[in-house]
């Protein structure tokens, strides 16, 4: 029988200190989304009978995060999770790695020896470090001493602006190298960074607590939203989360209390500084979630004005969605969440989230994601409760100003 070959590649993800280790479980979730199951890619760093869950996958059980080694059978797998990754910031095919830079050339995979002695493929070469800084002048020192007659030898030509291959030499916190290069192409590279269209500082209108773009990609993602996915977002607010979902081709519905905010009444503005606004088009445009879609070509959401605590849906409609993703409000309603005394806030909190876990146990179809944000306070504990029908998939804090920050939690309906 021909075994499949194996190949080892290195996950690059952004260490960002607002996201936390979200991006573990952007990969996690992503490499599921195509078929590879978090045991197989992280094999190598767990005996089988002792395979961790997935929200106790961190990096200090991944040993020289943010570099994460994996095998892949499929390449393909590549660009697919790059095309809508957020915090996995590349994925190289490792050619090399060795304790000391002499091993590198003597440590290089066979089938990788062609790219170097090929002089028609041009390319660019640069050294990650993520534990320490290096200057310029070393940085080159080093790529000309890896990548010259002592090194690898390279034939190719030196293109930095629109190379066919990039070289990347990684430094470990243990001070090893891994050599790794790019398949996907520049262009492939620049879809990549799809997300950057959707920042919140060009978007056309906003609220006061519009979700930031890139955390309504990574809870898309954690809900593994797919073309023709029914996505329902029960706290829309100005759509932030929808339009996230819509990328991915998701058909999407919202509801929301407060009607001024989703019309533009009251608390809800035009963003001045949006780059759109220029566009005749925009000139007379009035302030409405509608335009939040408009602006990227997206499809209308379905959306309504409503309490999530009234019945939003016919009672016959069942298990419905594939996937809710909504970040609750943190009091009885944005607008006055800095009011109150505390006791009162947490306690229309917990009626807030009991009321989503109600409406998700009745609209979420088995196997469909439940993926929304929880605030905790000084004091309170990283936990999340066990809750009736759902499995707990995966939660990670995310912090935000001093003495609070929030966990990002997916859940699955069972
Ligand atoms: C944290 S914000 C969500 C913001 C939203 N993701 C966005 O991008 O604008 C919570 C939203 O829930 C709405 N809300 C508060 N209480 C509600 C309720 N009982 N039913 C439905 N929506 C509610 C608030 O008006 C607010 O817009």
């Amino acid at each position: 029988m021909i075994q499949e070959q194996e190949h080892i590649v290195t996950l690059v993800i952004n260490q960002s200190i607002e996201m936390g280790e979200f991006g573990i479980q952007e990969a996690i979730q992503l490499f599921e989304l195509y078929g590879l199951p978090y045991q197989q890619l992280f094999k190598s760093y767990f005996p089988i009978n002792q395979f961790p869950k997935k929200y106790e996958i961190t990096s200090q059980t991944l040993g020289n995060y943010p570099f994460v080694d994996v095998q892949l059978k499929d390449l393909d797998l590549i660009p697919k999770v790059l095309s809508r990754s957020i915090l996995i910031h590349d994925i190289l095919y490792t050619i090399s790695r060795g304790n000391t830079i002499d091993e590198l050339p003597k440590n290089l995979l066979p089938q990788a020896a062609h790219y170097f002695q090929n002089p028609n493929l041009s390319c660019k070469c640069d050294i990650i470090t993520s534990y320490f800084k290096i200057t310029q002048e070393k940085r080159v020192e080093l790529i000309e001493y890896i990548f010259g007659e002592q090194g690898f030898n390279s034939q190719n030509t030196i293109n930095l602006t629109e190379p066919d291959i990039f070289y990347y030499v990684i430094i470990t916190k243990d001070q090893k190298y891994v050599v790794g290069c790019t398949l996907t192409n520049k262009k492939k590279k620049r879809e990549k960074n799809f997300a950057r269209n959707y920042e919140l500082s060009n978007r056309i209108y906003l609220g006061p607590v519009s979700l930031a773009h890139d955390l309504a990609f990574l809870m898309a993602n954690q809900a593994q939203v797919q073309e023709n996915d029914f996505v329902f977002d029960p706290f829309a607010g100005t759509g932030s989360s929808l339009v996230a979902c819509s990328h991915f081709g998701a058909i999407c519905f919202g509801s929301e209390i407060d009607g001024n905010l989703m019309k533009g009444h009251c608390i809800g503005y035009i963003n001045k500084k949006s780059t759109y606004l220029k566009d005749p088009n925009y000139q007379q445009v009035k302030p409405f979630i509608n335009m939040n879609f408009h602006q990227y070509n997206l499809p209308i959401p379905n959306l309504i004005q409503s309490d999530v605590h009234l019945p939003t849906f016919n009672p016959k409609i069942d298990q419905f969605f594939d996937a809710i993703i909504c970040d609750p409000p943190y009091g009885i309603r944005a607008s006055i969440q800095q009011e109150g005394n505390e006791q009162d806030l947490q306690a229309n909190r917990t009626a807030i989230y009991k009321r989503m876990f109600e409406v998700a146990r009745k609209v979420l179809r088995k196997g469909g994601r439940l993926v929304y944000l929880y605030p905790l306070f000084k004091g309170m504990e990283k936990k999340v409760e066990k809750e009736e029908g759902f499995e707990l998939i995966d939660f990670r804090e995310q912090k935000m100003v001093e003495k609070r920050s929030r966990l990002l939690i997916t859940m699955e309906r069972l």
